[in-house]
């Protein structure tokens, strides 16, 4: 897996230090609140995990998944729930969690979606941020690393549903983004060859 990745963009240790930071400035302004996380399935994941242990208040993890049609790596801006939040939200002070904010259109269908619900207050946090391929004006109040237009994959980032597990933040080799019909069908072996 290691050896798909072309270029690292964020080492896990830049990783590391960062979501410590944002833990502490979480800390500090929701001391006294009613926190809870909201976590968008699946990306967000690996991140959720290690910003919560930085988190030095009390809080209550949920999440929602929700889906772009169709399979592109450029997203549609329709969103469809595919699982929706435990629980009433209308005492609590939401923090949405996000691996990364490219053109904007998923997570402000998500604030839209949860402001509804009248949280007592509603902001947003994400890893990561492509500020230049961004459709609509959306902001993060809590942002991680500003990332070049590229497809980023690793710390909870896909491509093709695989590298979430990879503990840095990279680029594939080309010839690898190319490869998601074999991923998807991966050839019957036929016997023939060796
Ligand atoms: P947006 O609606 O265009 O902001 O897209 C947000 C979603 O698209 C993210 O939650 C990711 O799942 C996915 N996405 C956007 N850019 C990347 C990327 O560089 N790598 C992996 N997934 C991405
Ligand atoms: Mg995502």
């Amino acid at each position: 897996m290691e050896d798909h990745i072309a270029k690292v963009l964020l080492t896990e240790e830049q990783i590391k230090a960062k979501v410590k930071e944002l833990g502490q400035k979480i800390t500090e302004d929701y001391r006294g609140k009613n926190l809870m996380i909201i976590g968008i399935l699946k990306g967000a994941v690996v991140f959720l995990a290690d910003l919560v242990r930085e988190i030095r208040a009390p809080l209550k993890i949920d999440f929602m998944a929700v889906s772009s049609y169709g399979r592109s790596t450029r997203t549609s801006g329709v969103v469809r729930i595919l699982k929706d939040l435990e629980g009433d939200i209308s005492n609590y002070d939401v923090l949405i969690v996000e691996d990364i904010i490219d053109t904007g259109l998923t997570l402000s269908y998500i604030k839209e979606n949860i402001a509804s619900r009248n949280p007592a207050s509603l902001k947003i946090c994400a890893i990561f941020d492509k500020p230049s391929r961004r459709k609509v004006k959306l902001e993060a109040d809590y942002s991680g690393f500003v990332v070049p237009d590229e497809f980023v994959v690793g710390y909870g980032l896909d491509f093709n549903g695989l590298y979430r597990n990879l503990p840095y933040a990279g680029v594939l080799k080309p010839e690898y983004y190319q490869e998601r019909d074999k991923h998807e069908n991966p050839k019957p072996n036929t016997g023939k060859g060796k």
